[in-house]
């Protein structure tokens, strides 16, 4: 299993992602005022601009994993994704890091004005909790397993996650931050959504705190390993597809390790990430192929 698709990530489950989130972009339009328009039309462009969906297809295949039915996570997937790109969308304002260029495009706030691309964000975050509601539908999950949903994404996105990271990512001074300083904030601002991510399922079917615990090891490794992986690539390129060169200078493993460094602390962590859910067996080999892409990611 796995070995003709190495190096790129589940096919059949990047499909299924898509065109989830494309009938429910559809499913909106049909739903409210066509006044509205104008913000589908912004959360539609962000959605639509050749993200990797890493964080749904965790979703995915940590539920495979749990021997739980990849279509029937699909709207928590969703809600990821809404929540990871409205992170992106308020990340790229001009009172954040100011960067003009989002997944290959113009950023949200170049392309559609400041108010709207907030608004577009608020609008991802909010509907992105109706999304996890709508795990109810197939009548396979308990509403006080959904709830659980509820409450894991609220901690790692809001105050105690994602926002609390970016908060030191925007104002520390970055002239002199040291590792375990660097370490918190990607753990935060990167690390919480990712792991959020792989312990959805988890939240969802009774399941041994030993065996949870496998998938929590897992997420943060691999959070962790994810935002060294993306220094690696910022260091060796300023000008990613995904987006332009810098404005401003922010928080980053450069600062306080070499490359051969960050090199071998990703490797350590994939490893870890990989030995963590490998009692698994078969039914993981998504999640081991999604470390491993990480491992050597070039975009
Ligand atoms: C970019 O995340 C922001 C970070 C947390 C480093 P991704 O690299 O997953 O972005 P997309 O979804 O593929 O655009
Ligand atoms: C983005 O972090 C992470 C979040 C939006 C939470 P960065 O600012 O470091 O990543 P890029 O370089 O804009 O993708
Ligand atoms: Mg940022
Ligand atoms: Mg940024």
């Amino acid at each position: 299993m796995g070995s003709e698709r190495l190096g790129a990530f589940n096919e059949a489950h990047v499909k299924l992602i898509n065109e989830y989130l494309d009938s429910n972009l559809t499913r909106f339009a049909k739903s409210c005022s066509q006044r509205f328009t104008p913000l589908l039309e912004a959360m539609r462009y962000s959605l639509e601009g050749g993200g990797k969906r890493l964080r749904p297809l965790l979703v995915l295949s940590a539920a495979e994993a749990l021997g739980i039915k990849a279509k029937d996570v699909l709207p928590a997937a969703c809600a990821m994704e809404y929540i990871h790109t409205y992170s992106l969308i308020h990340d790229d304002l001009p009172a954040l890091d100011d960067d003009d260029t989002r997944r290959g495009k113009p950023s949200s706030h170049k392309r559609f004005g400041e108010a709207v691309a907030i608004l577009a964000g608020d609008a991802l975050l909010t509907e992105a909790f109706g999304q996890v509601l709508l795990l109810g539908e197939s009548k396979t999950f308990h509403p006080a397993q959904i709830l659980g949903v509820i409450d894991l994404l609220a901690h790692n996105s809001g105050v105690r996650g994602m926002v609390g990271g970016q908060l030191l990512d925007v104002t520390i001074d970055t002239t002199d931050a040291s590792l375990p300083e660097i370490e918190f904030i990607h753990i935060h601002k990167t690390g919480a959504l990712i792991l959020a991510s792989v312990l959805i399922p988890t939240k969802l079917i009774p399941l041994e705190e030993e065996k949870s615990q496998k998938f929590r090891r897992y997420g943060e490794a691999l959070g962790l390993a994810f935002q060294i992986s993306d220094d690696i690539l910022d260091s060796e390129t300023s000008m990613r597809y995904s987006r332009g060169p810098r404005k401003k200078p922010k928080p980053c493993y450069t600062q306080v390790m070499s490359p051969s460094e960050m090199r071998e602390k990703l490797n350590r962590l994939i490893n870890s990430a990989i030995t963590a859910i490998e009692s698994l067996g078969d039914k993981a080999q998504n999640l081991v192929d999604i470390a491993e892409i990480i491992r050597t990611r070039k975009a």
